[in-house]
Order: structure tokens, then C-alpha cells, then sequence
């Protein structure tokens, strides 16, 4: 198979949702279609339960299966399908934004009953800024739920997007009939009193036909067709150009749990969803179809084997085709380096490959030369772009507790920071050390792992932070800066690539330093114009 060929079969893409959503079922199903797993419950147990917050023996088992599901390939229709795993809980949201910067679409997966949640709301708006196609999957048919049109409503209003559906339910809950698969015109319905049988799709072009009665009924015909023909009134004919460019977003609608829906689902995705897109890097936009290899570290996973420092960055190609045992630049070190094992990844498997291509996620063995956000070429000086650290929400002073192992404590905070756990701060006045989190949860897990991995003892102590803000001055020698460094110098710190923070206590004290020193800028992410 060509270069070009093998590019264009591939689909890489991530599932976001709101937890309890239905997003762990909709990857069993899709996996499922594609041969990778025989049986449901495979993919189940990649959950942090809810409550869940101090049992340790969890996160360790999470760790191990979030290897295993941290990519999850298949071949559908000749189609090479990469699901890359998001967490669903808040406190992980930074790993979920991280893995969004190597995916070229996403799907949205939204309860029915619940309609659109906060953490839906969050992610969505991070694909939204960034333009990521996304179809979106309204779950829970088998339940009673919001009216489809309400919801379709609140869709586009709370989650600011333009959509169109592709698929309509034909009755909900007790009364759910089936599908209206308008994308290819077929009626799906289930059969059997269980809902659990569900017909091959009848191909109905034309849904006055009065077989249609006799299917689901003269009550549930009649409303179907008037419910279509609002949509096709009022919602606009889908466009996979504007859906590409992240304008228009397609909306499906199932049963993740009765399997209804979802082939549907993966039939249009292979069909509309992106092959490998071009990404941006610090000098130029770099397009799949080069020949040259480049790829950039989204996520990285630490000591899995205690006995070994070992660890695995995972690599997104971004163009060219990646080579076991071929030298690459590391363009943040400036050496090139080669990998006899690289990792790829099928179903629930990895297994050592000699080629991989753009789209592809390779796992790398690391020793410690890998942080989130590196790149790989050929030989050009270039950085992708878009893994900005965002403004942690909590933040505490660490100490070291063990005065013995104070080494260990810090190669620990190291590698555990390169790994996007959380962020370390360091105060420019004393040096004292500041970890950083989305949540509360992270401060535990960090220091379970500080014990259990490096032998290290952390405390924390309270230190009232509202925000980091990434400072850029518009000049660097004004008198202006010079005054900001001088009245602020309490709360200053560098972070971990030495780039000048502050450490503000209100959102109040943001807007009077704002106010006061204007050509000073207080960024909340760490990437900036
Ligand atoms: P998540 O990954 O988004 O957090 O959600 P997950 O798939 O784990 O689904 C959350 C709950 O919703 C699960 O129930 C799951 O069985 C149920 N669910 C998923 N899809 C459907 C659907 O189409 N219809 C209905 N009725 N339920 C659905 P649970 O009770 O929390 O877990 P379990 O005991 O079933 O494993």
C-alpha cells in the first residue's frame, strides 16, 4: 500500500463526554464492530470510580489498564480506526485537553436525559477554539429523556455549535421504535419485545410510502414525517467541507448500551470523519502528506515497572513515515535518537512495529529524555504547537518530609511533572517549590507515587492562589516591567520551562494589575501570540 494510501484509511479520533454519558459503552461497541474485542466489559473497568478518591490500589490498576486503552485500534472497512482515550474525571481534564492536540476528530457523547453537562461544556469548548470536526452521539434512546428537538436546541446554544442531524429517533424511552438514518436514508428499527434485535437497516428513501405505517405504526409514521420535514426546514443539508473546517457539526442519535445507532455512527464517521490533518509548528504548517517524519509527544507514562525507570512517550506522526532503528532529532535536546522497540498499538495490545504512519500513535521507550509537547524530525528546527499548560485551579507549597531523600523527592517532582501530572512552580524569591492541579485528587496521587516510585515523603501546605498568569511584557526593559518585577516579586515564580509566572490571590488583584501595568500581559495559558 502507498504512503498516500495509507494515510487517507486512517481515522484518529477521540471520544469526550461528560461522565456516566455512555462514553466506556460507545468504545466497547465501536471496538466490537471492528473484531478488536470479543466481549463486552473489556474496555469497562477504565474507569476512576466515583468516590474513589483514596483508594491507591486503584489508581495503580487505572495506570495499568490506561496504558493498554491509551490507544485503542482497530481496522473497520478497510479503514484503520485509532480511538485515543480521554479520562473522564474533572481532575484529569489536563490529560483529556493534552490528548485532544492528536486527535483529528472527535465525537460527543451526550445522555439524553441529562442533555448537555459541565464537563461536556468544557471540552467542547477547547475542540471548539481549536476547530476539531466532531459529530456529536445523543445516548440513552432506551430512556426516557428531553424531547430530540429541545435538545438539538440546547445543543446549539450551550455548547455554541451549528448542527445538523443525521439520524432521528422515531419515539424515545418505552416508546423508542427505532432510527430514521437520514444520512443514508434507512429505516432502522428494533424487533423483538426486548430491544435488544435490531433489524438491518430497510433502505426508505421515500418515507410518505405507506409501508411505513405498516412498520411503526400510522401514529409514530406520522410524526416522523412531520418531525423530517422540520428538520429538513430548519436545519441545514449537511456539509462535510464545513464540518471538516469545524463549522458544522453532524448529530446522531442511539443506544450505546442495546448497540442502536452506533454502526450507524461508525458508517457515516469513516465516510466523513478526517484522514490525518495538516498541524501547525512554531515556523509552518506541516501537511501529513510530506515525506519527511515529524511527530510530537502528547502524553507520557511513567514507571509502569518499578524495578525499571522505564517509560512510554507516546508519539503522534504528524507527516512522514516513522522507522524502527532510524536516528530522529530530538529538537528540544538537539541529538538525534533512535528506538529498537517502538510500540504500536491494536485493540487492547501493543506489539513492537518497524513502520508506523502520520495519524499513528507510537509508544517510545524513554529513560527520561521525553516532556509532553517534544518534537521528532527529520533534521528541522521545529516545535508543534498547541500543548499550552493551562492555569492550574489548586495550588500548594511542597516539602520535603524526609530530609534523607531529598534527591528522590526531587527527580521524583521531575519526572512527574514531564509527565503532565500536574505543574511545578518556583518561587523567584526563595525557591520554594509550588505544585499546581486541576483537582484535589492529583495531590494524593502524587504523593503515593512519590513514596511508592522514588522512595520519597512529601507534606503540602496551604498557599492562597487563585491563578497562575504567564507574564509577557511588551518590553522587557521598560520602566514599566522593571516596576511590575519589583512590586510583585512575592509573587513571582518560574515555571518549568523557566518562563516567568504570577502567582495572583484574587481575580480581583488580576484586573488592578492589569489596570496598572498595561503593557504587561497575564496570560492563563502558557502558550501566547
Ligand atoms: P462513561 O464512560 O461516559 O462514564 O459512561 P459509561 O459508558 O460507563 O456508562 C455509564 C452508565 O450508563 C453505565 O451504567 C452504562 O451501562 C450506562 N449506559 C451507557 N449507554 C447506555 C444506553 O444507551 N442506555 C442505557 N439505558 N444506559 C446506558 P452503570 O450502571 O453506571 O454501569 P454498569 O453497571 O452498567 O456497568
Amino acid at each position: 500500500m502507498s504512503f498516500l494510501e495509507e494515510i487517507e484509511k486512517r481515522r484518529t479520533f477521540g471520544i469526550i463526554s461528560h461522565p456516566d454519558a455512555g462514553k466506556t459503552t460507545l468504545t466497547e461497541k465501536l471496538l466490537l464492530f471492528g473484531g478488536a474485542i470479543q466481549e463486552a466489559g473489556a474496555v469497562k473497568n477504565n474507569k476512576i470510580k466515583k468516590g474513589a478518591t483514596s483508594d491507591f490500589m486503584e489508581i495503580e490498576r487505572q495506570r495499568g489498564i490506561s496504558v493498554a486503552t491509551s490507544v485503542l485500534a482497530f481496522l473497520y472497512k478497510d479503514r484503520k480506526i485509532n480511538i485515543l482515550d480521554t479520562p473522564g474525571h474533572k481532575d484529569f481534564a489536563e490529560d483529556t485537553f493534552r490528548t485532544l492536540t492528536a486527535v483529528d476528530s472527535v465525537i460527543v457523547v451526550i445522555d439524553v436525559a441529562k442533555g448537555v453537562e459541565e464537563q461536556t461544556e468544557k471540552l467542547v469548548k477547547v475542540c471548539r477554539m481549536r476547530k476539531i470536526p466532531m459529530i456529536v452521539f445523543i445516548n440513552k434512546l432506551d430512556r426516557e429523556g428531553k424531547d430530540a428537538f429541545d435538545l438539538l436546541d440546547e445543543v446549539e446554544q450551550k455548547l455554541n455549535l451549528k448542527v445538523t442531524p443525521l439520524s432521528f429517533p422515531i419515539g424515545m424511552g418505552y416508546d423508542f421504535k427505532g432510527i430514521y438514518n437520514i444520512w443514508e436514508k434507512k429505516l432502522n428499527i428494533f424487533s423483538g419485545d426486548n430491544k435488544q434485535t435490531i433489524s438491518e437497516g430497510i433502505e426508505f428513501k421515500d418515507v410518505n410510502h405507506p409501508e411505513l405505517d405498516k412498520i411503526v405504526g400510522e401514529k409514530a409514521a406520522n410524526t416522523l414525517r412531520e418531525e423530517l420535514e422540520l428538520i429538513y426546514e430548519v436545519y441545514p443539508e449537511f456539509d462535510q467541507k464545513k464540518y471538516i473546517a469545524g463549522d458544522q457539526q453532524p448529530v446522531f442519535f442511539g443506544s450505546a448500551l442495546n448497540n442502536f445507532g452506533v454502526k450507524e455512527l461508525l458508517d457515516c464517521f469513516i465516510d466523513i470523519a478526517p484522514n490525518p490533518q495538516p498541524k501547525m509548528s512554531n515556523t509552518r504548517l506541516v501537511d501529513s502528506k510530506e515525506n519527511k517524519l515529524s511527530g510530537f509527544v502528547f502524553k507520557i507514562h511513567a514507571n509502569m515497572d518499578p524495578k525499571h525507570r522505564d517509560r512510554l512517550a507516546f508519539v503522534k506522526i504528524v507527516s512522514g513515515t516513522f522507522k524502527r532503528n532510524t536516528p530522529y532529532l530530538h529538537v528540544r535536546l538537539g541529538k538525534k535518537v533512535k528506538f529498537s522497540s517502538p510500540n504500536a498499538f491494536f485493540a487492547e495490545k501493543k506489539q513492537i512495529v518497524d513502520e508506523s504512519f502520520p495519524g499513528d500513535i507510537v509508544g517510545l521507550h524513554d529513560t527520561g529524555n521525553f516532556k509532553i509537547g517534544d518534537t521528532l524530525t527529520e533534521g528541522e528546527q521545529m516545535n508543534f504547537k498547541g500543548i499550552p499548560s493551562f492555569s492550574p485551579e489548586h495550588f500548594r507549597y511542597v516539602n520535603n518530609a524526609d530530609p534523607m531523600k531529598a534527591k528522590q523527592l526531587y527527580k521524583g517532582l521531575d519526572q512527574l511533572m514531564d509527565e503532565g501530572v500536574a505543574q511545578l512552580f518556583t518561587l523567584d524569591m526563595n525557591g520554594r517549590r509550588i505544585i499546581g492541579t486541576v483537582g484535589a485528587l492529583q495531590y494524593e496521587v502524587i504523593q503515593y507515587r512519590l513514596e511508592h516510585e522514588y522512595g520519597a515523603k512529601c507534606t503540602y501546605e496551604n498557599i492562597s492562589v487563585h491563578k497562575a498568569c504567564w507574564v509577557q511584557p511588551e518590553d522587557e526593559k521598560n520602566e514599566e516591567f522593571k516596576e511590575f518585577k519589583r512590586v510583585k516579586q512575592r509573587y513571582l515564580a518560574k515555571d518549568k520551562q523557566g518562563q516567568m509566572v504570577f502567582l495572583a490571590d484574587s481575580p480581583f488583584t488580576i484586573q488592578m494589575t492589569q489596570s496598572k501595568y498595561p503593557t504587561v500581559k497575564l496570560h492563563f495559558t502558557s502558550e501566547f501570540e
